[in-house]
């Protein structure tokens, strides 16, 4: 076949781990199963143009600036990914690309970043090759964003995604993500609230490659790495059952776990700030007040993920966060993101 000059464009979701990936081993691999939600609102767009048979080059725009330093990254990546994509490095490539959400805000954007990137290089693929096989396309762009970034490869479905091996989840694998079966989710959890506080917008002080390799030295790492594992089988009872009250106590549980693992390593460090404490103390508070299922989940940053479903409680839960929570963000900075599904 000749593979002809091709552009795409794509948009892709960020998401957020319910039960983190935090630790990993060659090749990306996770270290224990783990479960998100991909988002609704927050996400990358992005166009590539591809010209065949030109000297293998990558250039990039981020929101129509040329960024050098990522085109270097995302050239190493093709070269990684050469195996599964024999022509990629035959041909150069236009990667412009934008976020829906704002830049320094600290909302992970390589999830949605190489999530796209690896779908515009199926969608390549696609064009010059005859099968056409939904699943199987899918599979193969959350492979690839694995390769670029963990946690990309669960932004490839909407709802509840599974990256990881475990028994809980049949067809799961360490390789690529796959959606959580739907039947087995009650309606609370489908439609759900993810208002994102930006406690600190800006770099971070430890980057998650960084934290994941702190993994293979902290003395707690098995144990976590077991617990994970082992959460799934709660887990699945309460997404079947819509028990709140356990899914609101295993969720902050794996987030201030997450946390827990980055000041037990070796050196140490801390995400959370001042607001992050703060946030959660409230939340807390505003829930053993009213009962309201108000609860949070947390990044490798200091931002506070506000989950809340909508169930006709929702209006106090908004005003609250509103009257209460705001001002512990830099900036005022809320990002209103939900997961209809
Ligand atoms: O995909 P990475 O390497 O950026 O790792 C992300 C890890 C967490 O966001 C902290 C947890 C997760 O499962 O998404």
């Amino acid at each position: 076949f000749t593979i002809k000059d091709i552009e795409v464009s794509v948009s892709c979701p960020s998401n957020i781990a319910l039960i983190k990936y935090w630790g990993k081993y060659a090749n990306q691999i996770p270290a224990n199963p783990s479960i998100s939600y991909t988002l609704n609102h927050c996400k990358t767009n992005t166009t590539m143009v591809f010209k065949a048979d030109a000297p293998f080059e990558v250039k990039t725009f981020l929101a129509g600036k040329e960024e050098i330093q990522f085109a270097e990254k995302i050239k190493r990546y093709f070269q990684n990914i050469e195996p599964y994509l024999p022509w990629i490095l035959k041909g150069s490539y236009t990667i412009s690309t934008e976020n829906t959400f704002p830049h320094s805000s600290g909302i992970a954007s390589s999830a949605s970043g190489f999530g796209a990137i690896a779908k515009c290089l199926v969608e390549i693929e696609q064009a010059f090759t005859t099968s056409h096989q939904p699943t199987a396309i899918n599979q193969k762009a959350s492979f690839l964003a694995r390769l670029g970034s963990g946690s990309a490869c669960r932004s490839l479905y909407n709802g509840l995604v599974v990256w990881g091996e475990t028994p809980e989840v049949e067809g799961s694998s360490d390789l690529f993500a796959v959606p959580y079966p739907n039947d087995d989710i009650h309606p609370i959890f489908k439609n759900f609230n993810d208002w994102v506080l930006l406690i600190h917008e800006g770099q971070k002080s430890v980057s998650s490659t960084v934290g994941h390799g702190l993994m293979n030295t902290n003395p707690y790492a098995e144990r976590r790495f077991q617990e994970a594992r082992d959460n799934f089988v709660p887990l699945k009872d309460i997404l079947k059952s819509g028990d709140m009250a356990r899914f609101i106590t295993l969720v902050e549980h794996e987030a201030l776990t997450l946390h827990a693992m980055m000041m037990m390593s070796e050196p140490a460090f801390i995400l959370m700030k001042t607001g992050t404490m703060e946030v959660i103390n409230k939340v807390w508070n505003f829930r053993n007040e009213t009962g309201l299922p108000l609860f949070f989940t947390l990044d490798a940053g200091a931002n506070v993920h506000l989950l809340f479903p909508n169930n006709g409680e929702e209006d106090q839960i908004k005003s609250f966060i509103e009257s209460e929570l705001l001002q512990h963000t830099q900036k005022g900075g809320v990002v209103k993101d939900e997961m209809k599904f």
